[in-house]
């Protein structure tokens, strides 16, 4: 059994996630942490607990975490972002409330790089795996807290990043865009396992009609509503960011079905880092790519973190569709 720690900004990508990590038999969700970022923390927060809810784990505690990036004031939040680009400010990928009934059980009164804290200081949690699927913020906030929180957390898996696939700028992927500071402190922290699964992974593992009809047709609570969120993501990628007319990514959800089966993904071990002042490329992952190549040079940074170029599409619905 594995168990972890789920950072989220729910979202949909978010739910399905919590999803297959609340109910994977292999699987031991022990607490789930909100972030600002493809809703505000209002809705992350809520739409965490409303999933929980739904699926019959309000056993697991939400721990409300940070409204705004660690640095930047100013940076625009999901809700600006909407109301440049969406009709009625409303994304047609995230919505704003997930379409689950209203949740009965409240987040916790402790914030979320607090708890972070508390839990992997436990000597009891070494084993337990970080994984954050949001921007960074909270897990930053944990380190600028403490720095020993580096040493503490023994694997650390991240959905954020984008080599050759961006998605909110021309340059950059929202997860590490939304809080580059925050981003560039968590790669540059010197935990130990660190495994990046960017959007060059997510887009190799499109979850279809298909999929979703058969997790509808199973009839069960997760089955039901996985199939109605990734639908409504189709259809949003449709106008959004067209990739394929009957099937979407569902980011978040792949670093879950990492930890049941690593083979899921594929890709290197590189030096990652993130731009914080370029002009047009601010939140951009950047990869040493030839760190493979030249392996041996003195120059150049050690690699510092898994990055996952690859992804296989067919094992990932497999595990989506047997557990939901
Ligand atoms: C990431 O950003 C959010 O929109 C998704 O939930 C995912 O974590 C993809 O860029
Ligand atoms: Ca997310």
């Amino acid at each position: 059994t594995t168990r972890l720690v789920l950072d989220v900004d729910t979202g949909t990508d978010d739910a399905v996630a919590i999803m297959l990590a609340a109910l994977h038999p292999e699987l031991d969700l022990i607490a789930v942490t909100s972030v600002s970022g493809n809703v505000d923390i209002d809705h992350t927060t809520e739409n965490s607990l409303r999933v929980l809810d739904h699926v019959g784990r309000s056993d697991v505690p939400v721990y409300r975490g940070a409204e705004r990036p660690i640095a930047r004031p100013d940076q625009p939040v999901a809700r600006d972002i909407r109301k440049a680009r969406f009709e009625g400010g409303i994304s047609p990928v995230h919505g704003e409330y997930l379409p689950l009934p209203e949740a009965t059980s409240k987040a916790q009164s402790k914030r979320a790089p607090e708890a972070l804290l508390d839990i992997f200081s436990d000597p009891a949690n070494e084993d337990v795996v970080l994984v954050a699927v949001g921007p960074l913020t909270n897990v930053a906030m944990a380190l600028q807290l403490d720095a020993s929180f580096a040493q503490k957390v023994k694997k650390l898996v991240i959905m954020g990043g984008a080599h050759d696939w961006p998605n909110v700028t021309p340059s950059a992927e929202y997860n590490f865009w939304a809080d580059p500071e925050a981003a560039q402190l968590v790669l540059a922290s010197g935990i130990e396992e660190i495994v990046v699964v960017p959007l060059d992974a997510t887009h190799r593992a499109l979850v279809t009609l298909g999929s979703c009809a058969t997790m509808r047709a199973s009839g069960t609570p997760a089955g039901v509503a996985a199939a109605e969120i990734i639908e409504k993501r189709i259809v949003g990628y449709r106008t959004a960011q067209p990739i394929d007319d009957d099937a979407a990514p569902v980011h978040d959800a792949l670093c879950i079905a990492y930890l049941v089966d690593p083979s899921v993904i594929s890709g290197g071990e590189y030096y990652v880092d993130v731009e914080t002042v370029g002009t047009l490329t601010v939140g951009r992952s950047v990869v040493d790519i030839h760190n493979r190549i030249h392996e041996g040079r003195p120059t150049g940074p050690k690699p510092n973190a898994f990055f996952a170029f690859g992804a296989d599409a067919v094992k990932f619905s497999e595990i989506l569709v047997s557990t939901l």
